[in-house]
């Protein structure tokens, strides 16, 4: 790892890329291969836990979900033990999630301004980027947060990028990783250790529209109507449980620029007002994979 670390280093530098893409120190220590290899051999992370039994007491302290074997806690558990906690007149403090981006991190800064107005009760423990030149670790960095970047350069193999992640998302204790604007998929070491804990958004109405580039294939395609979905990540790539979506009429008129301006605003307010949903425990997958929202507590 040691030797990894350097040659990372050598290729940012090389690059002429800035500082903030060099990964933080407490990541690429000599103990993290360490570490990895003990999570996942004591916790077994694999792509069969996924499919194991959920079998969790949960007292719903954010400081303990990194002592609950990793994959042991699905969304669903996590959900009702939070909305048990606050029925029985408990104050939460900030959940812990992670954000995962590859790009100009405006959504990563809707969440962070929305914890700073005090609109989200969440804190960011952990910022993990695909790319050393993602603009969003500017953010992260003037934000104070804790980032990890993977470059597909150095880990070619997204399984064990995966692996890494997971791994670093597990120690940080978070209750939900955020995907916002990431460009690789996620795979089971990371949809394992979080089951039904990995939220994805993406700017179309699915099931319209999936993969890459959405906004162009909808202005291409004259949609009438436009929007943003927001969704629990899971196998099927772009078809998982649907947790929120917003529209907006297109105005003939747009150009792609304004209809993508008018979709990244949908998603700067929906997203950081679904993620206070669920810190709210207010989310419950249905077997049929529709999501009932439950409305706010009185
Ligand atoms: C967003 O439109 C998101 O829906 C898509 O990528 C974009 C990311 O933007 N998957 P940003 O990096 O948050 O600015």
């Amino acid at each position: 790892m040691a030797a990894l670390d350097d040659e990372y280093r050598r290729l940012v530098e090389e690059a002429g890329l800035p500082p903030e893409a060099l990964p933080s120190n407490a990541f690429f220590s000599n103990a993290v291969e360490h570490e990895l290899n003990r999570a996942m051999a004591e916790q077994h992370v694999s792509a069969e836990k996924a499919s194991d039994p959920i079998q969790v007491d949960w007292d719903g302290d954010w400081n303990t979900l990194s002592s609950i074997p990793a994959g042991h806690l699905d969304g669903n558990t996590l959900q009702a033990c939070v909305a048990q906690r606050l029925a029985a007149g408990a104050k939460l403090a900030p959940m812990p999630i992670a954000v995962l981006i590859s790009g100009t991190g405006t959504n990563l800064q809707a969440i962070i301004d929305a914890i700073a107005a005090g609109s989200l009760n969440a804190e960011i423990k952990l910022v993990v980027a695909s790319r050393p030149d993602a603009a969003g670790l500017k953010r992260a960095e003037a934000a104070g947060l804790q980032t990890l970047t993977l470059s597909k350069d150095i880990y070619s193999d997204p399984i064990v990028a995966d692996e890494v992640i997971a791994t670093e998302l597990y120690r940080a204790g978070v209750a939900y990783v955020i995907m916002a604007g990431y460009m690789r998929k996620v795979h089971p070491p990371i949809l394992a250790t979080f089951p039904e804990r990995v939220i994805n958004l993406h700017p179309a109405l699915l099931p319209s529209f999936r993969g890459l580039d959405a906004i162009v294939q909808a202005y291409e395609r004259g949609v009438k109507v436009a929007g943003i979905t927001i969704h629990i990540a899971n196998a099927a790539y772009d078809q998982g449980p649907i947790l929120a979506q917003k529209a907006i009429m297109v105005e003939e008129t747009w150009t792609l620029e304004q209809l993508e301006d008018a979709i990244h605003a949908l998603e700067h307010t929906l997203y950081p007002e679904l993620i206070q949903i669920l810190s709210e425990g207010r989310v419950k997958v249905l077997p049929d994979l529709r999501v009932a929202i439950a409305p706010v507590r009185a």
